[in-house]
């Protein structure tokens, strides 16, 4: 891959002028570029999903420095085709069925073209206004599909900002709480604040409290049972939290999650915002997957008692179309991540800042520089309208239910915790199998299935029991594609337990 002619000449040569933005090369470099990611989505289904390389494959393959003269476009692309495709997991391939997909559109791919384009870099309301206010007019919309009280709005009392990722999402505003706690204890008393969540929420949230300065042994990390569909429960919570206050912590933040990564379950907002406000808790949800469903009114019940909330955060870049990186965060007190997170240096002071009238979204993140993502959700909600947003929603949960139906109609298989969005938790458990033979069993399956290139799945372990993770919502997974993976999964659960022989009910 890449040239060889690599060594670096001890004096300059003479090069061509070097031109890096030349409109004219642009066009038609741009146009060569977009056949081949067209041709790419075209032909997708021809490449193994899950990528079968050994690991530093490319390194053996790369030259060992950068070249010294450039290289065309069409040599570049030959590597790719040749060295970069065949170490891709294709992420948007329609029988990725791991985790969650990643959901993208042409309305999506378009808006990144024209951030891209711009790269404007809208750290203040000045550095482009219109990154900043278009980021505004969208995430109220966005609020406004999803029910939000007005007091997650800019036309309300809140507003809302753009992310990358959960982490920094829950990062900023723990962050903001902490602050506000600390103004009240005092800095010395850090080491007594204790945050909360589940087992199962998302181990992010982990990571951003170490970050933000949570000593680790106040983490709680509640049990969560099968018997309420591993969901967080509120009566734990509340004794947990008594538990410490009686030990002399102090209280600070919760983390709910609507959509849990491992099973989808959902926590329920109103009753732990019941149990947080007795305490002064700042309440987070985290809706990264399970949020975007919400649009659609037969979800909205799981958002119940978010006006009760502190902030909730939401990844279209999960199951609302739009690329990587997009996390949706709304706050009902911009004030409190304002003062915790705002610089001021001199070089960046301007009017329109001093007139505290226009929203500065460096003092909403933990960077400085921003990108122009708004332009994605712009697009997405313009080209789509919020009735074909629905029909996607519906379409996937739709597929998800029928290989439910499968799985049912199999007594080879079982479903280990009853579906909600488009994820299908779910393990083979023939007749007569002990509990470690029964996850070898489905290990090996999936191991096998992934080994075909024809899907990818992924597993969980909750419960104890090890699960398999089915995951409908790839953009281009349609229903035939939940059916052959069915067909995949029969195929290899038949030759698996041929092989192990073991007795089974299916007649
Ligand atoms: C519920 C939930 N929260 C958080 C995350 C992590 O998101 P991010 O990568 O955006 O930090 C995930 C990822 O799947 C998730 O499912």
């Amino acid at each position: 891959m890449g040239s060889l002619d690599s060594n670096f000449p001890e004096n300059p040569v003479s090069v061509p002028e070097f031109k890096p933005l030349d409109p004219e090369d642009f066009r038609r470099q741009a146009h060569q570029m977009v056949d081949f990611i067209a041709d790419y989505y075209k032909n997708i289904e021809s490449y193994p999903v899950l990528s079968q390389v050994e690991p530093g494959f490319l390194r053996t393959r790369s030259p060992g420095s950068a070249p010294y003269r450039p290289e065309s476009l069409e040599t570049i692309m030959n590597d790719i085709k040749s060295d970069i495709l065949p170490g891709m997991t294709h992420w948007l391939s329609p029988n990725f069925f791991a985790f969650f997909p990643a959901t993208v559109s042409t309305a999506s791919f378009l808006g990144e073209m024209l951030c891209t384009a711009f790269n404007a870099v809208g750290f203040n309301w000045q550095a482009s206004p219109a990154v900043t206010e278009l980021e505004m007019v969208v995430m109220d919309w966005f609020a406004q599909m999803l029910k939000l009280p007005k007091s997650f709005m800019f036309s309300g009392t809140g507003g809302g900002v753009i992310q990358g990722t959960t982490s920094e999402a829950i990062l900023c505003t723990l962050i903001a709480a902490r602050d506000r706690a600390l103004e009240r204890i005092g800095v010395e008393n850090i080491g007594k604040l204790v945050v909360y969540g589940s087992d199962q929420t998302h181990s992010t949230y982990t990571k951003a409290c170490k970050l933000a300065g949570i000593v680790p042994s106040n983490i709680r990390s509640i049990p969560t049972k099968i018997d309420n569909f591993f969901a967080l429960s509120p009566a734990l919570l509340k004794k947990t939290i008594e538990a410490d206050v009686a030990d002399g912590l102090v209280p600070l933040y919760v983390c709910a999650t609507v959509g849990t990564t491992s099973t989808t379950a959902v926590d329920p907002v109103e009753a732990i915002a019941n149990v947080a406000k007795d305490y002064g808790l700042w309440v987070h949800v985290d809706a990264a997957y399970g949020g975007s469903a919400c649009i659609c009114p037969e979800f909205r019940q799981f958002l119940n008692g978010v006006d009760q909330i502190d902030s909730l955060s939401l990844s279209p870049h999960k199951w609302f179309l739009s690329y990587l990186d997009c996390c949706c965060l709304w706050v009902k007190n911009p004030g409190l991540l304002v003062k915790a997170l705002s610089t001021n240096p001199e070089y960046l002071k301007n009017k329109a800042s001093e007139s505290q009238s226009v929203v500065d979204y460096k003092d909403w993140q933990v960077g400085t520089g921003r990108r122009f993502k708004a332009l994605r959700l712009w697009m997405i909600f313009r080209s789509y309208g919020v009735a074909n947003l629905q029909s996607h929603i519906r379409s996937d949960v739709r597929m998800a239910k029928m290989f439910e139906g499968f799985i049912k109609l199999d007594p080879r298989f079982e479903i280990v915790v009853p579906r909600r969005f488009s994820l299908v938790c779910f393990r083979l458990n023939p007749g007569g199998s002990d509990p470690q033979k029964t996850e070898r069993l489905n290990r090996k399956l999936l191991e096998w299935l992934n080994s075909t290139g024809r899907v990818y799945m992924t597993h969980t372990i909750v419960g104890g029991v090890y699960t398999l993770r089915f995951a409908v919502g790839a953009t281009l997974t349609e229903e035939r594609h939940v059916t052959a993976a069915w067909k995949l999964i029969r195929e290899g659960t038949d030759l698996l337990l041929e092989e192990e022989n073991v007795f089974c009910l299916e007649g």
